[in-house]
């Protein structure tokens, strides 16, 4: 194939990357986002595996069987909760690509149209140490957030004395290094290159805390994005460098969103947590209000009052994921849009366990998308809302988050439940959420505790519901 025509179905499946993020920025299109980006993808390796420097097709199917069978296998088994920990053990793998074709590139520099060995081009060696770099910290960096999300390594901040010093020390040294790399050429530095980067990997991480895991992860998508970018310089593979720079900027823009959701600083994030809040994710199941009197309600209770509700706002939270609680949900809400009530959904930017957690959840139960409408979209309703349904939800609901100086969720922005008529919490017990704050509003005048499992509450309810029809 020549050279122009790939360069021209590089172009196509860049194309196709740019819709296929475009529709998955909303989740009416987001199926045909994925087919696009599934169609630009299969382009984009079949122009690479049939352009003439490809003379090893068996080596290359084989790791495609390989890779492609334990992907397809992850896939398949994972739990929607345990998202986030397989994003970053494949981000892990992607700052991994980056290291292993920058050392190929190095020690085969011909191979690669970037001069000969110790006579490497200067702006070649310039984009192939800030690919190293970057990949050795996504690299390390992804395998202590994955350790940290699935519990191998405590969620808690880990840190010690002068460690942003350390850190700072060793970015300088970085860029020595890689001056020194650039001028000299040698082995030994490239390779110190990399464990120094390796190393740094390992301490920008560490001292985050599990409750920002999630941003992290993002971050590390975007740093990998970045990565694969400096490589295609390397390589001049034009579509690594659109598609790196896409991963790349996407994943900074939600790592953005995802903070500011949280009331996180983005720059606290980047710089390894320093001066990083940890008060979060205390898990804290000890709720210091507990003496104070709740008004214990049931479903069928719930189903009444829906009944005869005429505006009902339901909010989902992480507690709906872990029940897998959104298909009795729907049917629930079915019942009682066909009795005449207007039903929508509330969906809080961070609600859940990672971005749009709850629009692949509801959209999964097919609830339509236009019931579905964002915290800016749907908040000042709560106030002509007969019925607040709070599902597994609780720090987005949160008031302290907007009288709490101290409170570690203070500044995040909240679904203002409290201001319906009437609120329905569903929840097991009265434990807090994943901040570890309590949460004033279970004892609230206008507040109703469903104690209990958010599917077999929902089941309840549509039981009472088609009892009384
Ligand atoms: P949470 O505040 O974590 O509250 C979820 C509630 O669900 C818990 O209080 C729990 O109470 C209840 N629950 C658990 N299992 C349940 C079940 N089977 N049935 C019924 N209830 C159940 O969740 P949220 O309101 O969705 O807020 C999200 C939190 O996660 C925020 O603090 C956010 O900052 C954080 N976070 C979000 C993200 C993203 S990107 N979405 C990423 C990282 C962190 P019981 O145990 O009493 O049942």
């Amino acid at each position: 194939m020549s050279a122009g025509f790939s360069s021209f179905l590089y172009l196509i499946s860049s194309v196709c990357f740019i819709l296929g993020l475009k529709g998955l920025s909303s989740a009416a299109t987001s199926r045909s986002g994925n087919l696009y980006a599934i169609f630009g993808m299969t382009i984009a390796i079949l122009t690479t595996l049939l352009s003439p420097a490809v003379n090893h097709y068996q080596y290359i199917l084989l790791a495609i069987m390989i890779g492609g069978s334990i992907g397809t296998l992850l896939a398949k088994k994972i739990e929607m909760t345990a998202l986030p920990q397989l994003v970053a053990a494949f981000h892990s793998l992607v700052g991994l690509a980056a290291v292993l074709v920058a050392a190929a590139a190095f020690y085969s520099p011909q191979a690669f149209g970037i001069g000969a060995v110790q006579h490497i081009k200067t702006a070649s060696l310039f984009e192939m140490s800030l690919g190293v770099i970057i990949g050795a910290i996504t690299f390390t960096g992804s395998i202590v957030a994955f350790g940290k999300l699935q519990g191998f390594i405590s969620g808690k901040p880990l840190q010690f004395a002068q460690q942003h010093v350390l850190n700072a020390a060793l970015g300088v040294a970085l860029i020595v290094l890689m001056v020194v790399f650039m001028i000299s050429q040698s082995t030994f530095i490239f390779w110190t290159l990399i464990m120094v980067a390796l190393v740094l990997g390992f301490l920008l991480i560490l001292p985050i805390g599990g409750a920002d895991m999630p941003v992290v992860v993002s971050m590390l998508n975007s740093y990998s994005g970045w990565a694969a970018a400096g490589i295609g310089f390397t390589l001049n593979n034009h579509v690594l460098i659109i598609v790196g720079a896409l991963v790349g900027a996407s994943g900074a823009i939600l790592s953005y969103i995802m903070c500011k959701g949280m009331n996180r600083s983005i720059i606290n994030v980047i710089l390894g947590g320093f001066g990083g809040d940890s008060s979060a994710n205390t898990n804290s199941s000890e709720n210091h209000l507990n003496d104070k009197p709740i008004k214990a309600s049931s479903a069928e209770d719930a189903a009444y009052m829906m009944q005869n509700a005429q505006n009902i706002i339901i909010v989902p939270g992480y507690g709906m994921a872990v029940a897998q609680a959104q298909h009795a949900l729907r049917e629930m809400a079915d019942i009682l849009k066909k009795s005449g009530a207007r039903v929508r959904y509330a969906i809080h930017p961070v609600a859940g366990r990672m971005p749009g957690h709850m629009n692949v959840l509801l959209a999964e139960a097919n609830v339509d998308y236009d019931d579905v409408l964002e915290l800016e979209e749907i908040n000042t309703d709560f106030s002509s809302t007969d019925v607040a349904f709070v599902i597994g939800a609780n720090d987005i609901t949160n008031p302290a988050a907007k009288t709490d100086k101290t409170s570690p969720i203070y500044g995040m922005p909240i679904l203002d439940v409290e201001n319906a008529r009437t609120v329905f919490f569903v929840k097991r017990t009265l434990a807090s959420g994943y901040a570890g704050v309590d949460n004033e509003l279970f004892y609230g005048d206008n507040t109703m505790m469903v104690l209990g499992d958010a599917k077999k509450v929902c089941e309840d309810i549509i039981k009472a519901l088609k009892e009384s029809a």
